[in-house]
């Protein structure tokens, strides 16, 4: 079983759309029971709610369904228990470094190091401005989902 967290600063645009797109990538590659995949918040503001309505309607646009996700903040225990933690911009990397044991540092990295035909190595936050925001944050989540994806078959295969 794979283990990976998506994370961002509220968990209610970035990263419960990647949780939603990245398992529906896997699932439809017929892999959903390889992985094991969650999001979290570095921040606390948006506890228990819903994904940010303007993310859900982008998502849906493209046949993603996110309504079921609630927000959670990252905990200690997900650095131990996630195989791979993946951070939507440098705030959410550096923020989890910061509270992660040096031991599991290897397992942190940006989720846009999966990503292929973009310069942008981060997920900008699309919560203060409109909607294209949030149809770009669907192009980069894609598209890094099945990179993502495909460094594990990847892997499999040598
Ligand atoms: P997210 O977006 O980190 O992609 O979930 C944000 C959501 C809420 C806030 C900031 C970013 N906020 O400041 O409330």
């Amino acid at each position: 079983m794979n283990k990976i967290l998506l994370v961002c600063l509220g968990n209610i645009c970035r990263s419960p759309t990647a949780e939603a797109v990245f398992r529906k990538v896997v699932e439809d590659a017929g892999q959903g029971d390889k992985f094991e995949i969650d999001s979290a918040g570095t921040g606390g503001f948006h506890v228990g709610e819903s994904p940010d309505s303007r993310s859900q309607a982008a998502a849906l646009a493209r046949g993603v369904d996110m309504s079921a996700i609630r927000a959670r903040c990252v905990s200690d225990s997900d650095f131990e228990h996630y195989d791979l933690i993946l951070a939507m911009d440098q705030n959410n990397l550096r923020d989890l470094k910061r509270r992660c044991p040096e031991s599991q540092h290897y397992k942190i990295k940006l989720f846009l190091e999966y990503a292929t035909g973009y310069v942008e190595r981060e997920v900008p936050d699309p919560y203060y401005g409109g909607k294209e925001g949030f149809s770009h944050v669907l192009d980069l989540v894609e598209n890094a989902s099945h990179g993502l994806l495909a460094s594990f078959t990847n892997e499999s295969s040598n």
